[in-house]
């Protein structure tokens, strides 16, 4: 089996750290070509900082990592520290990076990088699309050598940072409406997908057994995200949102899906965000992402803590 090419776009963040573990345990089945950044849930300056910690932690300093747009596109900049904490990254402590950040931009990176390639580079986008979009914009041929999307983002039922709205849509609509109506193939994996991929106590005894320093940094990091969802939501644990785009790029089998036409709602402010997914087809517009709809939980938590023992071998 040849691994399957892939480039993450990421705003660090616990899930997306959770994501970036996921994605390194399996160079066997994906081949992380380089790691994008983009402002989010804390600021540029952190969730490139961040990445390369994680990366160092993971023993991929050796990756390229790239700062990417420190706002939208258009509105003020929503970061989510009462989510990740300050660092983006509280609950656990990571030493300064020692590996660099590169020099070139992360949209040139990703302009570079697609279009020089056959097409066989699939994008993981694990926050707001502004990276994507700025580079969409800016080098339109890009459309053609995206093999696909997988993007975190969205919801159908209920949003998080508002009643309607997910939060990497939220923080930058413009961007993803650029993204949907770019014509590049793209796997959505909303909330109400990753809402079913509850890190349990259960489930996190199960990571913490493995008692090495990568499953308690991710014990640490989901022990102190958890507590916002949980005080929320009445969850029993936190959702792990952006590792279920690693896992469907992993283990597609453990998901279903539709093909729908799916807009986003970029001027009422009560809505601001929204996806919109035609699910019967009503408007008639053609299906542009294919929709997941549900995640084998169990299979999921499985594959995540055989990650995470993968990643601790000495
Ligand atoms: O709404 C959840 C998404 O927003 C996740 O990607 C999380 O990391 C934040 O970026
Ligand atoms: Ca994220």
């Amino acid at each position: 089996m040849v691994a399957k090419a892939i480039v993450i776009d990421c705003d660090p963040g616990a899930d997306d750290a959770i994501a970036l573990f996921l994605a390194l345990a399996f160079p066997e089945q994906l081949n992380v070509l380089g790691i994008t950044t983009v402002a989010g849930n804390v600021p540029l300056s952190l969730t490139q900082k961040n990445a390369r910690c994680l990366c160092e932690l993971a023993g991929r300093a050796d990756l390229p990592i790239y700062a990417g747009c420190s706002r939208p596109l258009l509105r003020p900049l929503i970061t989510a520290e009462d989510v990740h904490g300050k660092t983006g990254l509280d609950g656990i402590s990571l030493p300064e990076p020692q590996m660099p950040l590169q020099s070139q931009h992360a949209v040139d990176f990703l302009i570079e990088t697609f279009t020089r390639s056959t097409g066989n580079i699939t994008l993981a986008t694990l926050g707001p699309l502004t990276n994507l979009a700025v580079a969409i914009v800016k080098q339109p041929a890009i459309c053609q050598h995206i093999h696909e999307i997988v993007m975190m983002g969205g919801a159908l039922t209920q949003g998080n940072i508002t009643p309607s709205a997910e939060f990497n849509l939220y923080v930058d609509p413009q961007a993803a409406q650029i993204v949907l109506t770019a014509g590049i193939p793209l796997t959505m994996v909303s909330l109400d997908v990753t809402h079913q991929a509850i890190a349990t106590p259960e489930r996190l005894r199960a990571i913490r057994a493995i008692n090495s320093p990568i499953s308690a940094a991710t014990v640490g990091l989901l022990d102190h995200y958890g507590v916002y969802d949980m005080q929320r939501y009445g969850f029993s644990g936190p959702p792990l949102h952006d590792p279920c785009v690693i896992a469907y790029l992993l283990q597609p089998d453990f998901f279903t899906s539709y093909q729908a036409y799916v807009a986003v709602e970029t001027t009422s402010e009560l809505t601001m965000g929204r996806t919109v997914v035609d699910r019967w087809h009503v408007t008639n517009q053609p299906p542009n992402a294919n929709v997941v709809e549900s995640i084998e939980a169990d299979g999921f938590y499985q594959l995540l803590t055989h990650a995470i023992a993968k990643l601790s071998e000495p």
